[in-house]
């Protein structure tokens, strides 16, 4: 694992996406983004002492695009185990790829494909106290405890954890994964909305199923959603 480490760029997921000679498992870290980007084009807030980073995850052409529509609920649990080896609290998954801390967000995955690569993005408010844009219903590692952490740690610790569940996944054991996630899962119960293309629609959060769907039970009924922004009803 080669690890490019940057004072300042504009996106890791952006450097790596245009970087020629990438290889499976670089790591691009960035102490500052100046254009860090969120899912749906929202922008990511990138300060000092956030976790900045990017990884390539190589194409593997035995899978089929079905299995790497898991990828990213992988990722999700990974991180949460990841920050749980270093800092222990009680971190939720929230569908689809955020992981949450006492009901904000602590983090956020961006996963996108680029050529025969996919990359892994992934924002964690650690030492930050600033938590705009996209996560503007923030926090970070050091506003829960009042602790400092070491960043370059923390990343190290994730991607490993990464490593870890996608052999996993690879030797056939997304059951076990799944029920992992489904054990995290911070919309189990909760009312919701969820709003994808047009539409909105409101019900109470399900289990995560086997294809990587989310079940919400709604007035017409059980749904299943592949995508979607998640609103909680308060
Ligand atoms: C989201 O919750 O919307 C996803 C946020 C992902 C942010 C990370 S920070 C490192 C990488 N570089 C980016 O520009 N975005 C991702």
């Amino acid at each position: 694992m080669k690890i490019f480490h940057f004072d300042e760029l504009g996106s890791t997921s952006d450097y790596l996406k245009e970087k020629k000679d990438k290889k499976e498992w670089d790591l691009v870290i960035a102490d500052v983004q100046t254009s860090g980007r969120g899912r749906r084009g929202n922008l990511w807030i990138s300060p000092t002492g956030a976790g900045l980073f990017s990884f390539a995850l190589k194409e593997d052409p035995n899978l089929s695009m079905e299995e790497y529509s898991r990828l990213p609920l992988i990722v999700g649990i990974a991180l949460l185990h990841g920050l749980k080896s270093m800092v222990e609290l009680d971190y939720k998954f929230k569908w689809t790829n955020d992981v949450y801390l006492y009901n904000k967000k602590l983090s956020g995955i961006l996963v996108e494909k680029v050529g025969d690569f996919f990359i892994v993005g992934i924002g964690i408010n650690i030492n930050n106290l600033e938590f705009l844009g996209a996560s503007k219903n923030g926090i970070s590692l050091k506003s829960a405890t009042g602790n400092r952490y070491e960043v370059l740690d923390m990343i190290k610790a994730v991607v490993n954890s990464f490593k870890k569940y996608w052999n996993r996944y690879l030797r056939g054991e997304w059951d076990e994964i799944l029920y992992e996630i489904n054990e995290k899962n911070y919309l189990l119960n909760k009312a919701i909305e969820i709003e994808f293309l047009e539409n909105k629609i409101s019900g109470i959060g399900g289990k995560i199923l086997e294809n990587g769907r989310l079940e919400v039970e709604t007035i017409d009924g059980i749904k299943e959603f592949m995508v979607g922004e998640i609103h909680i009803k308060l």
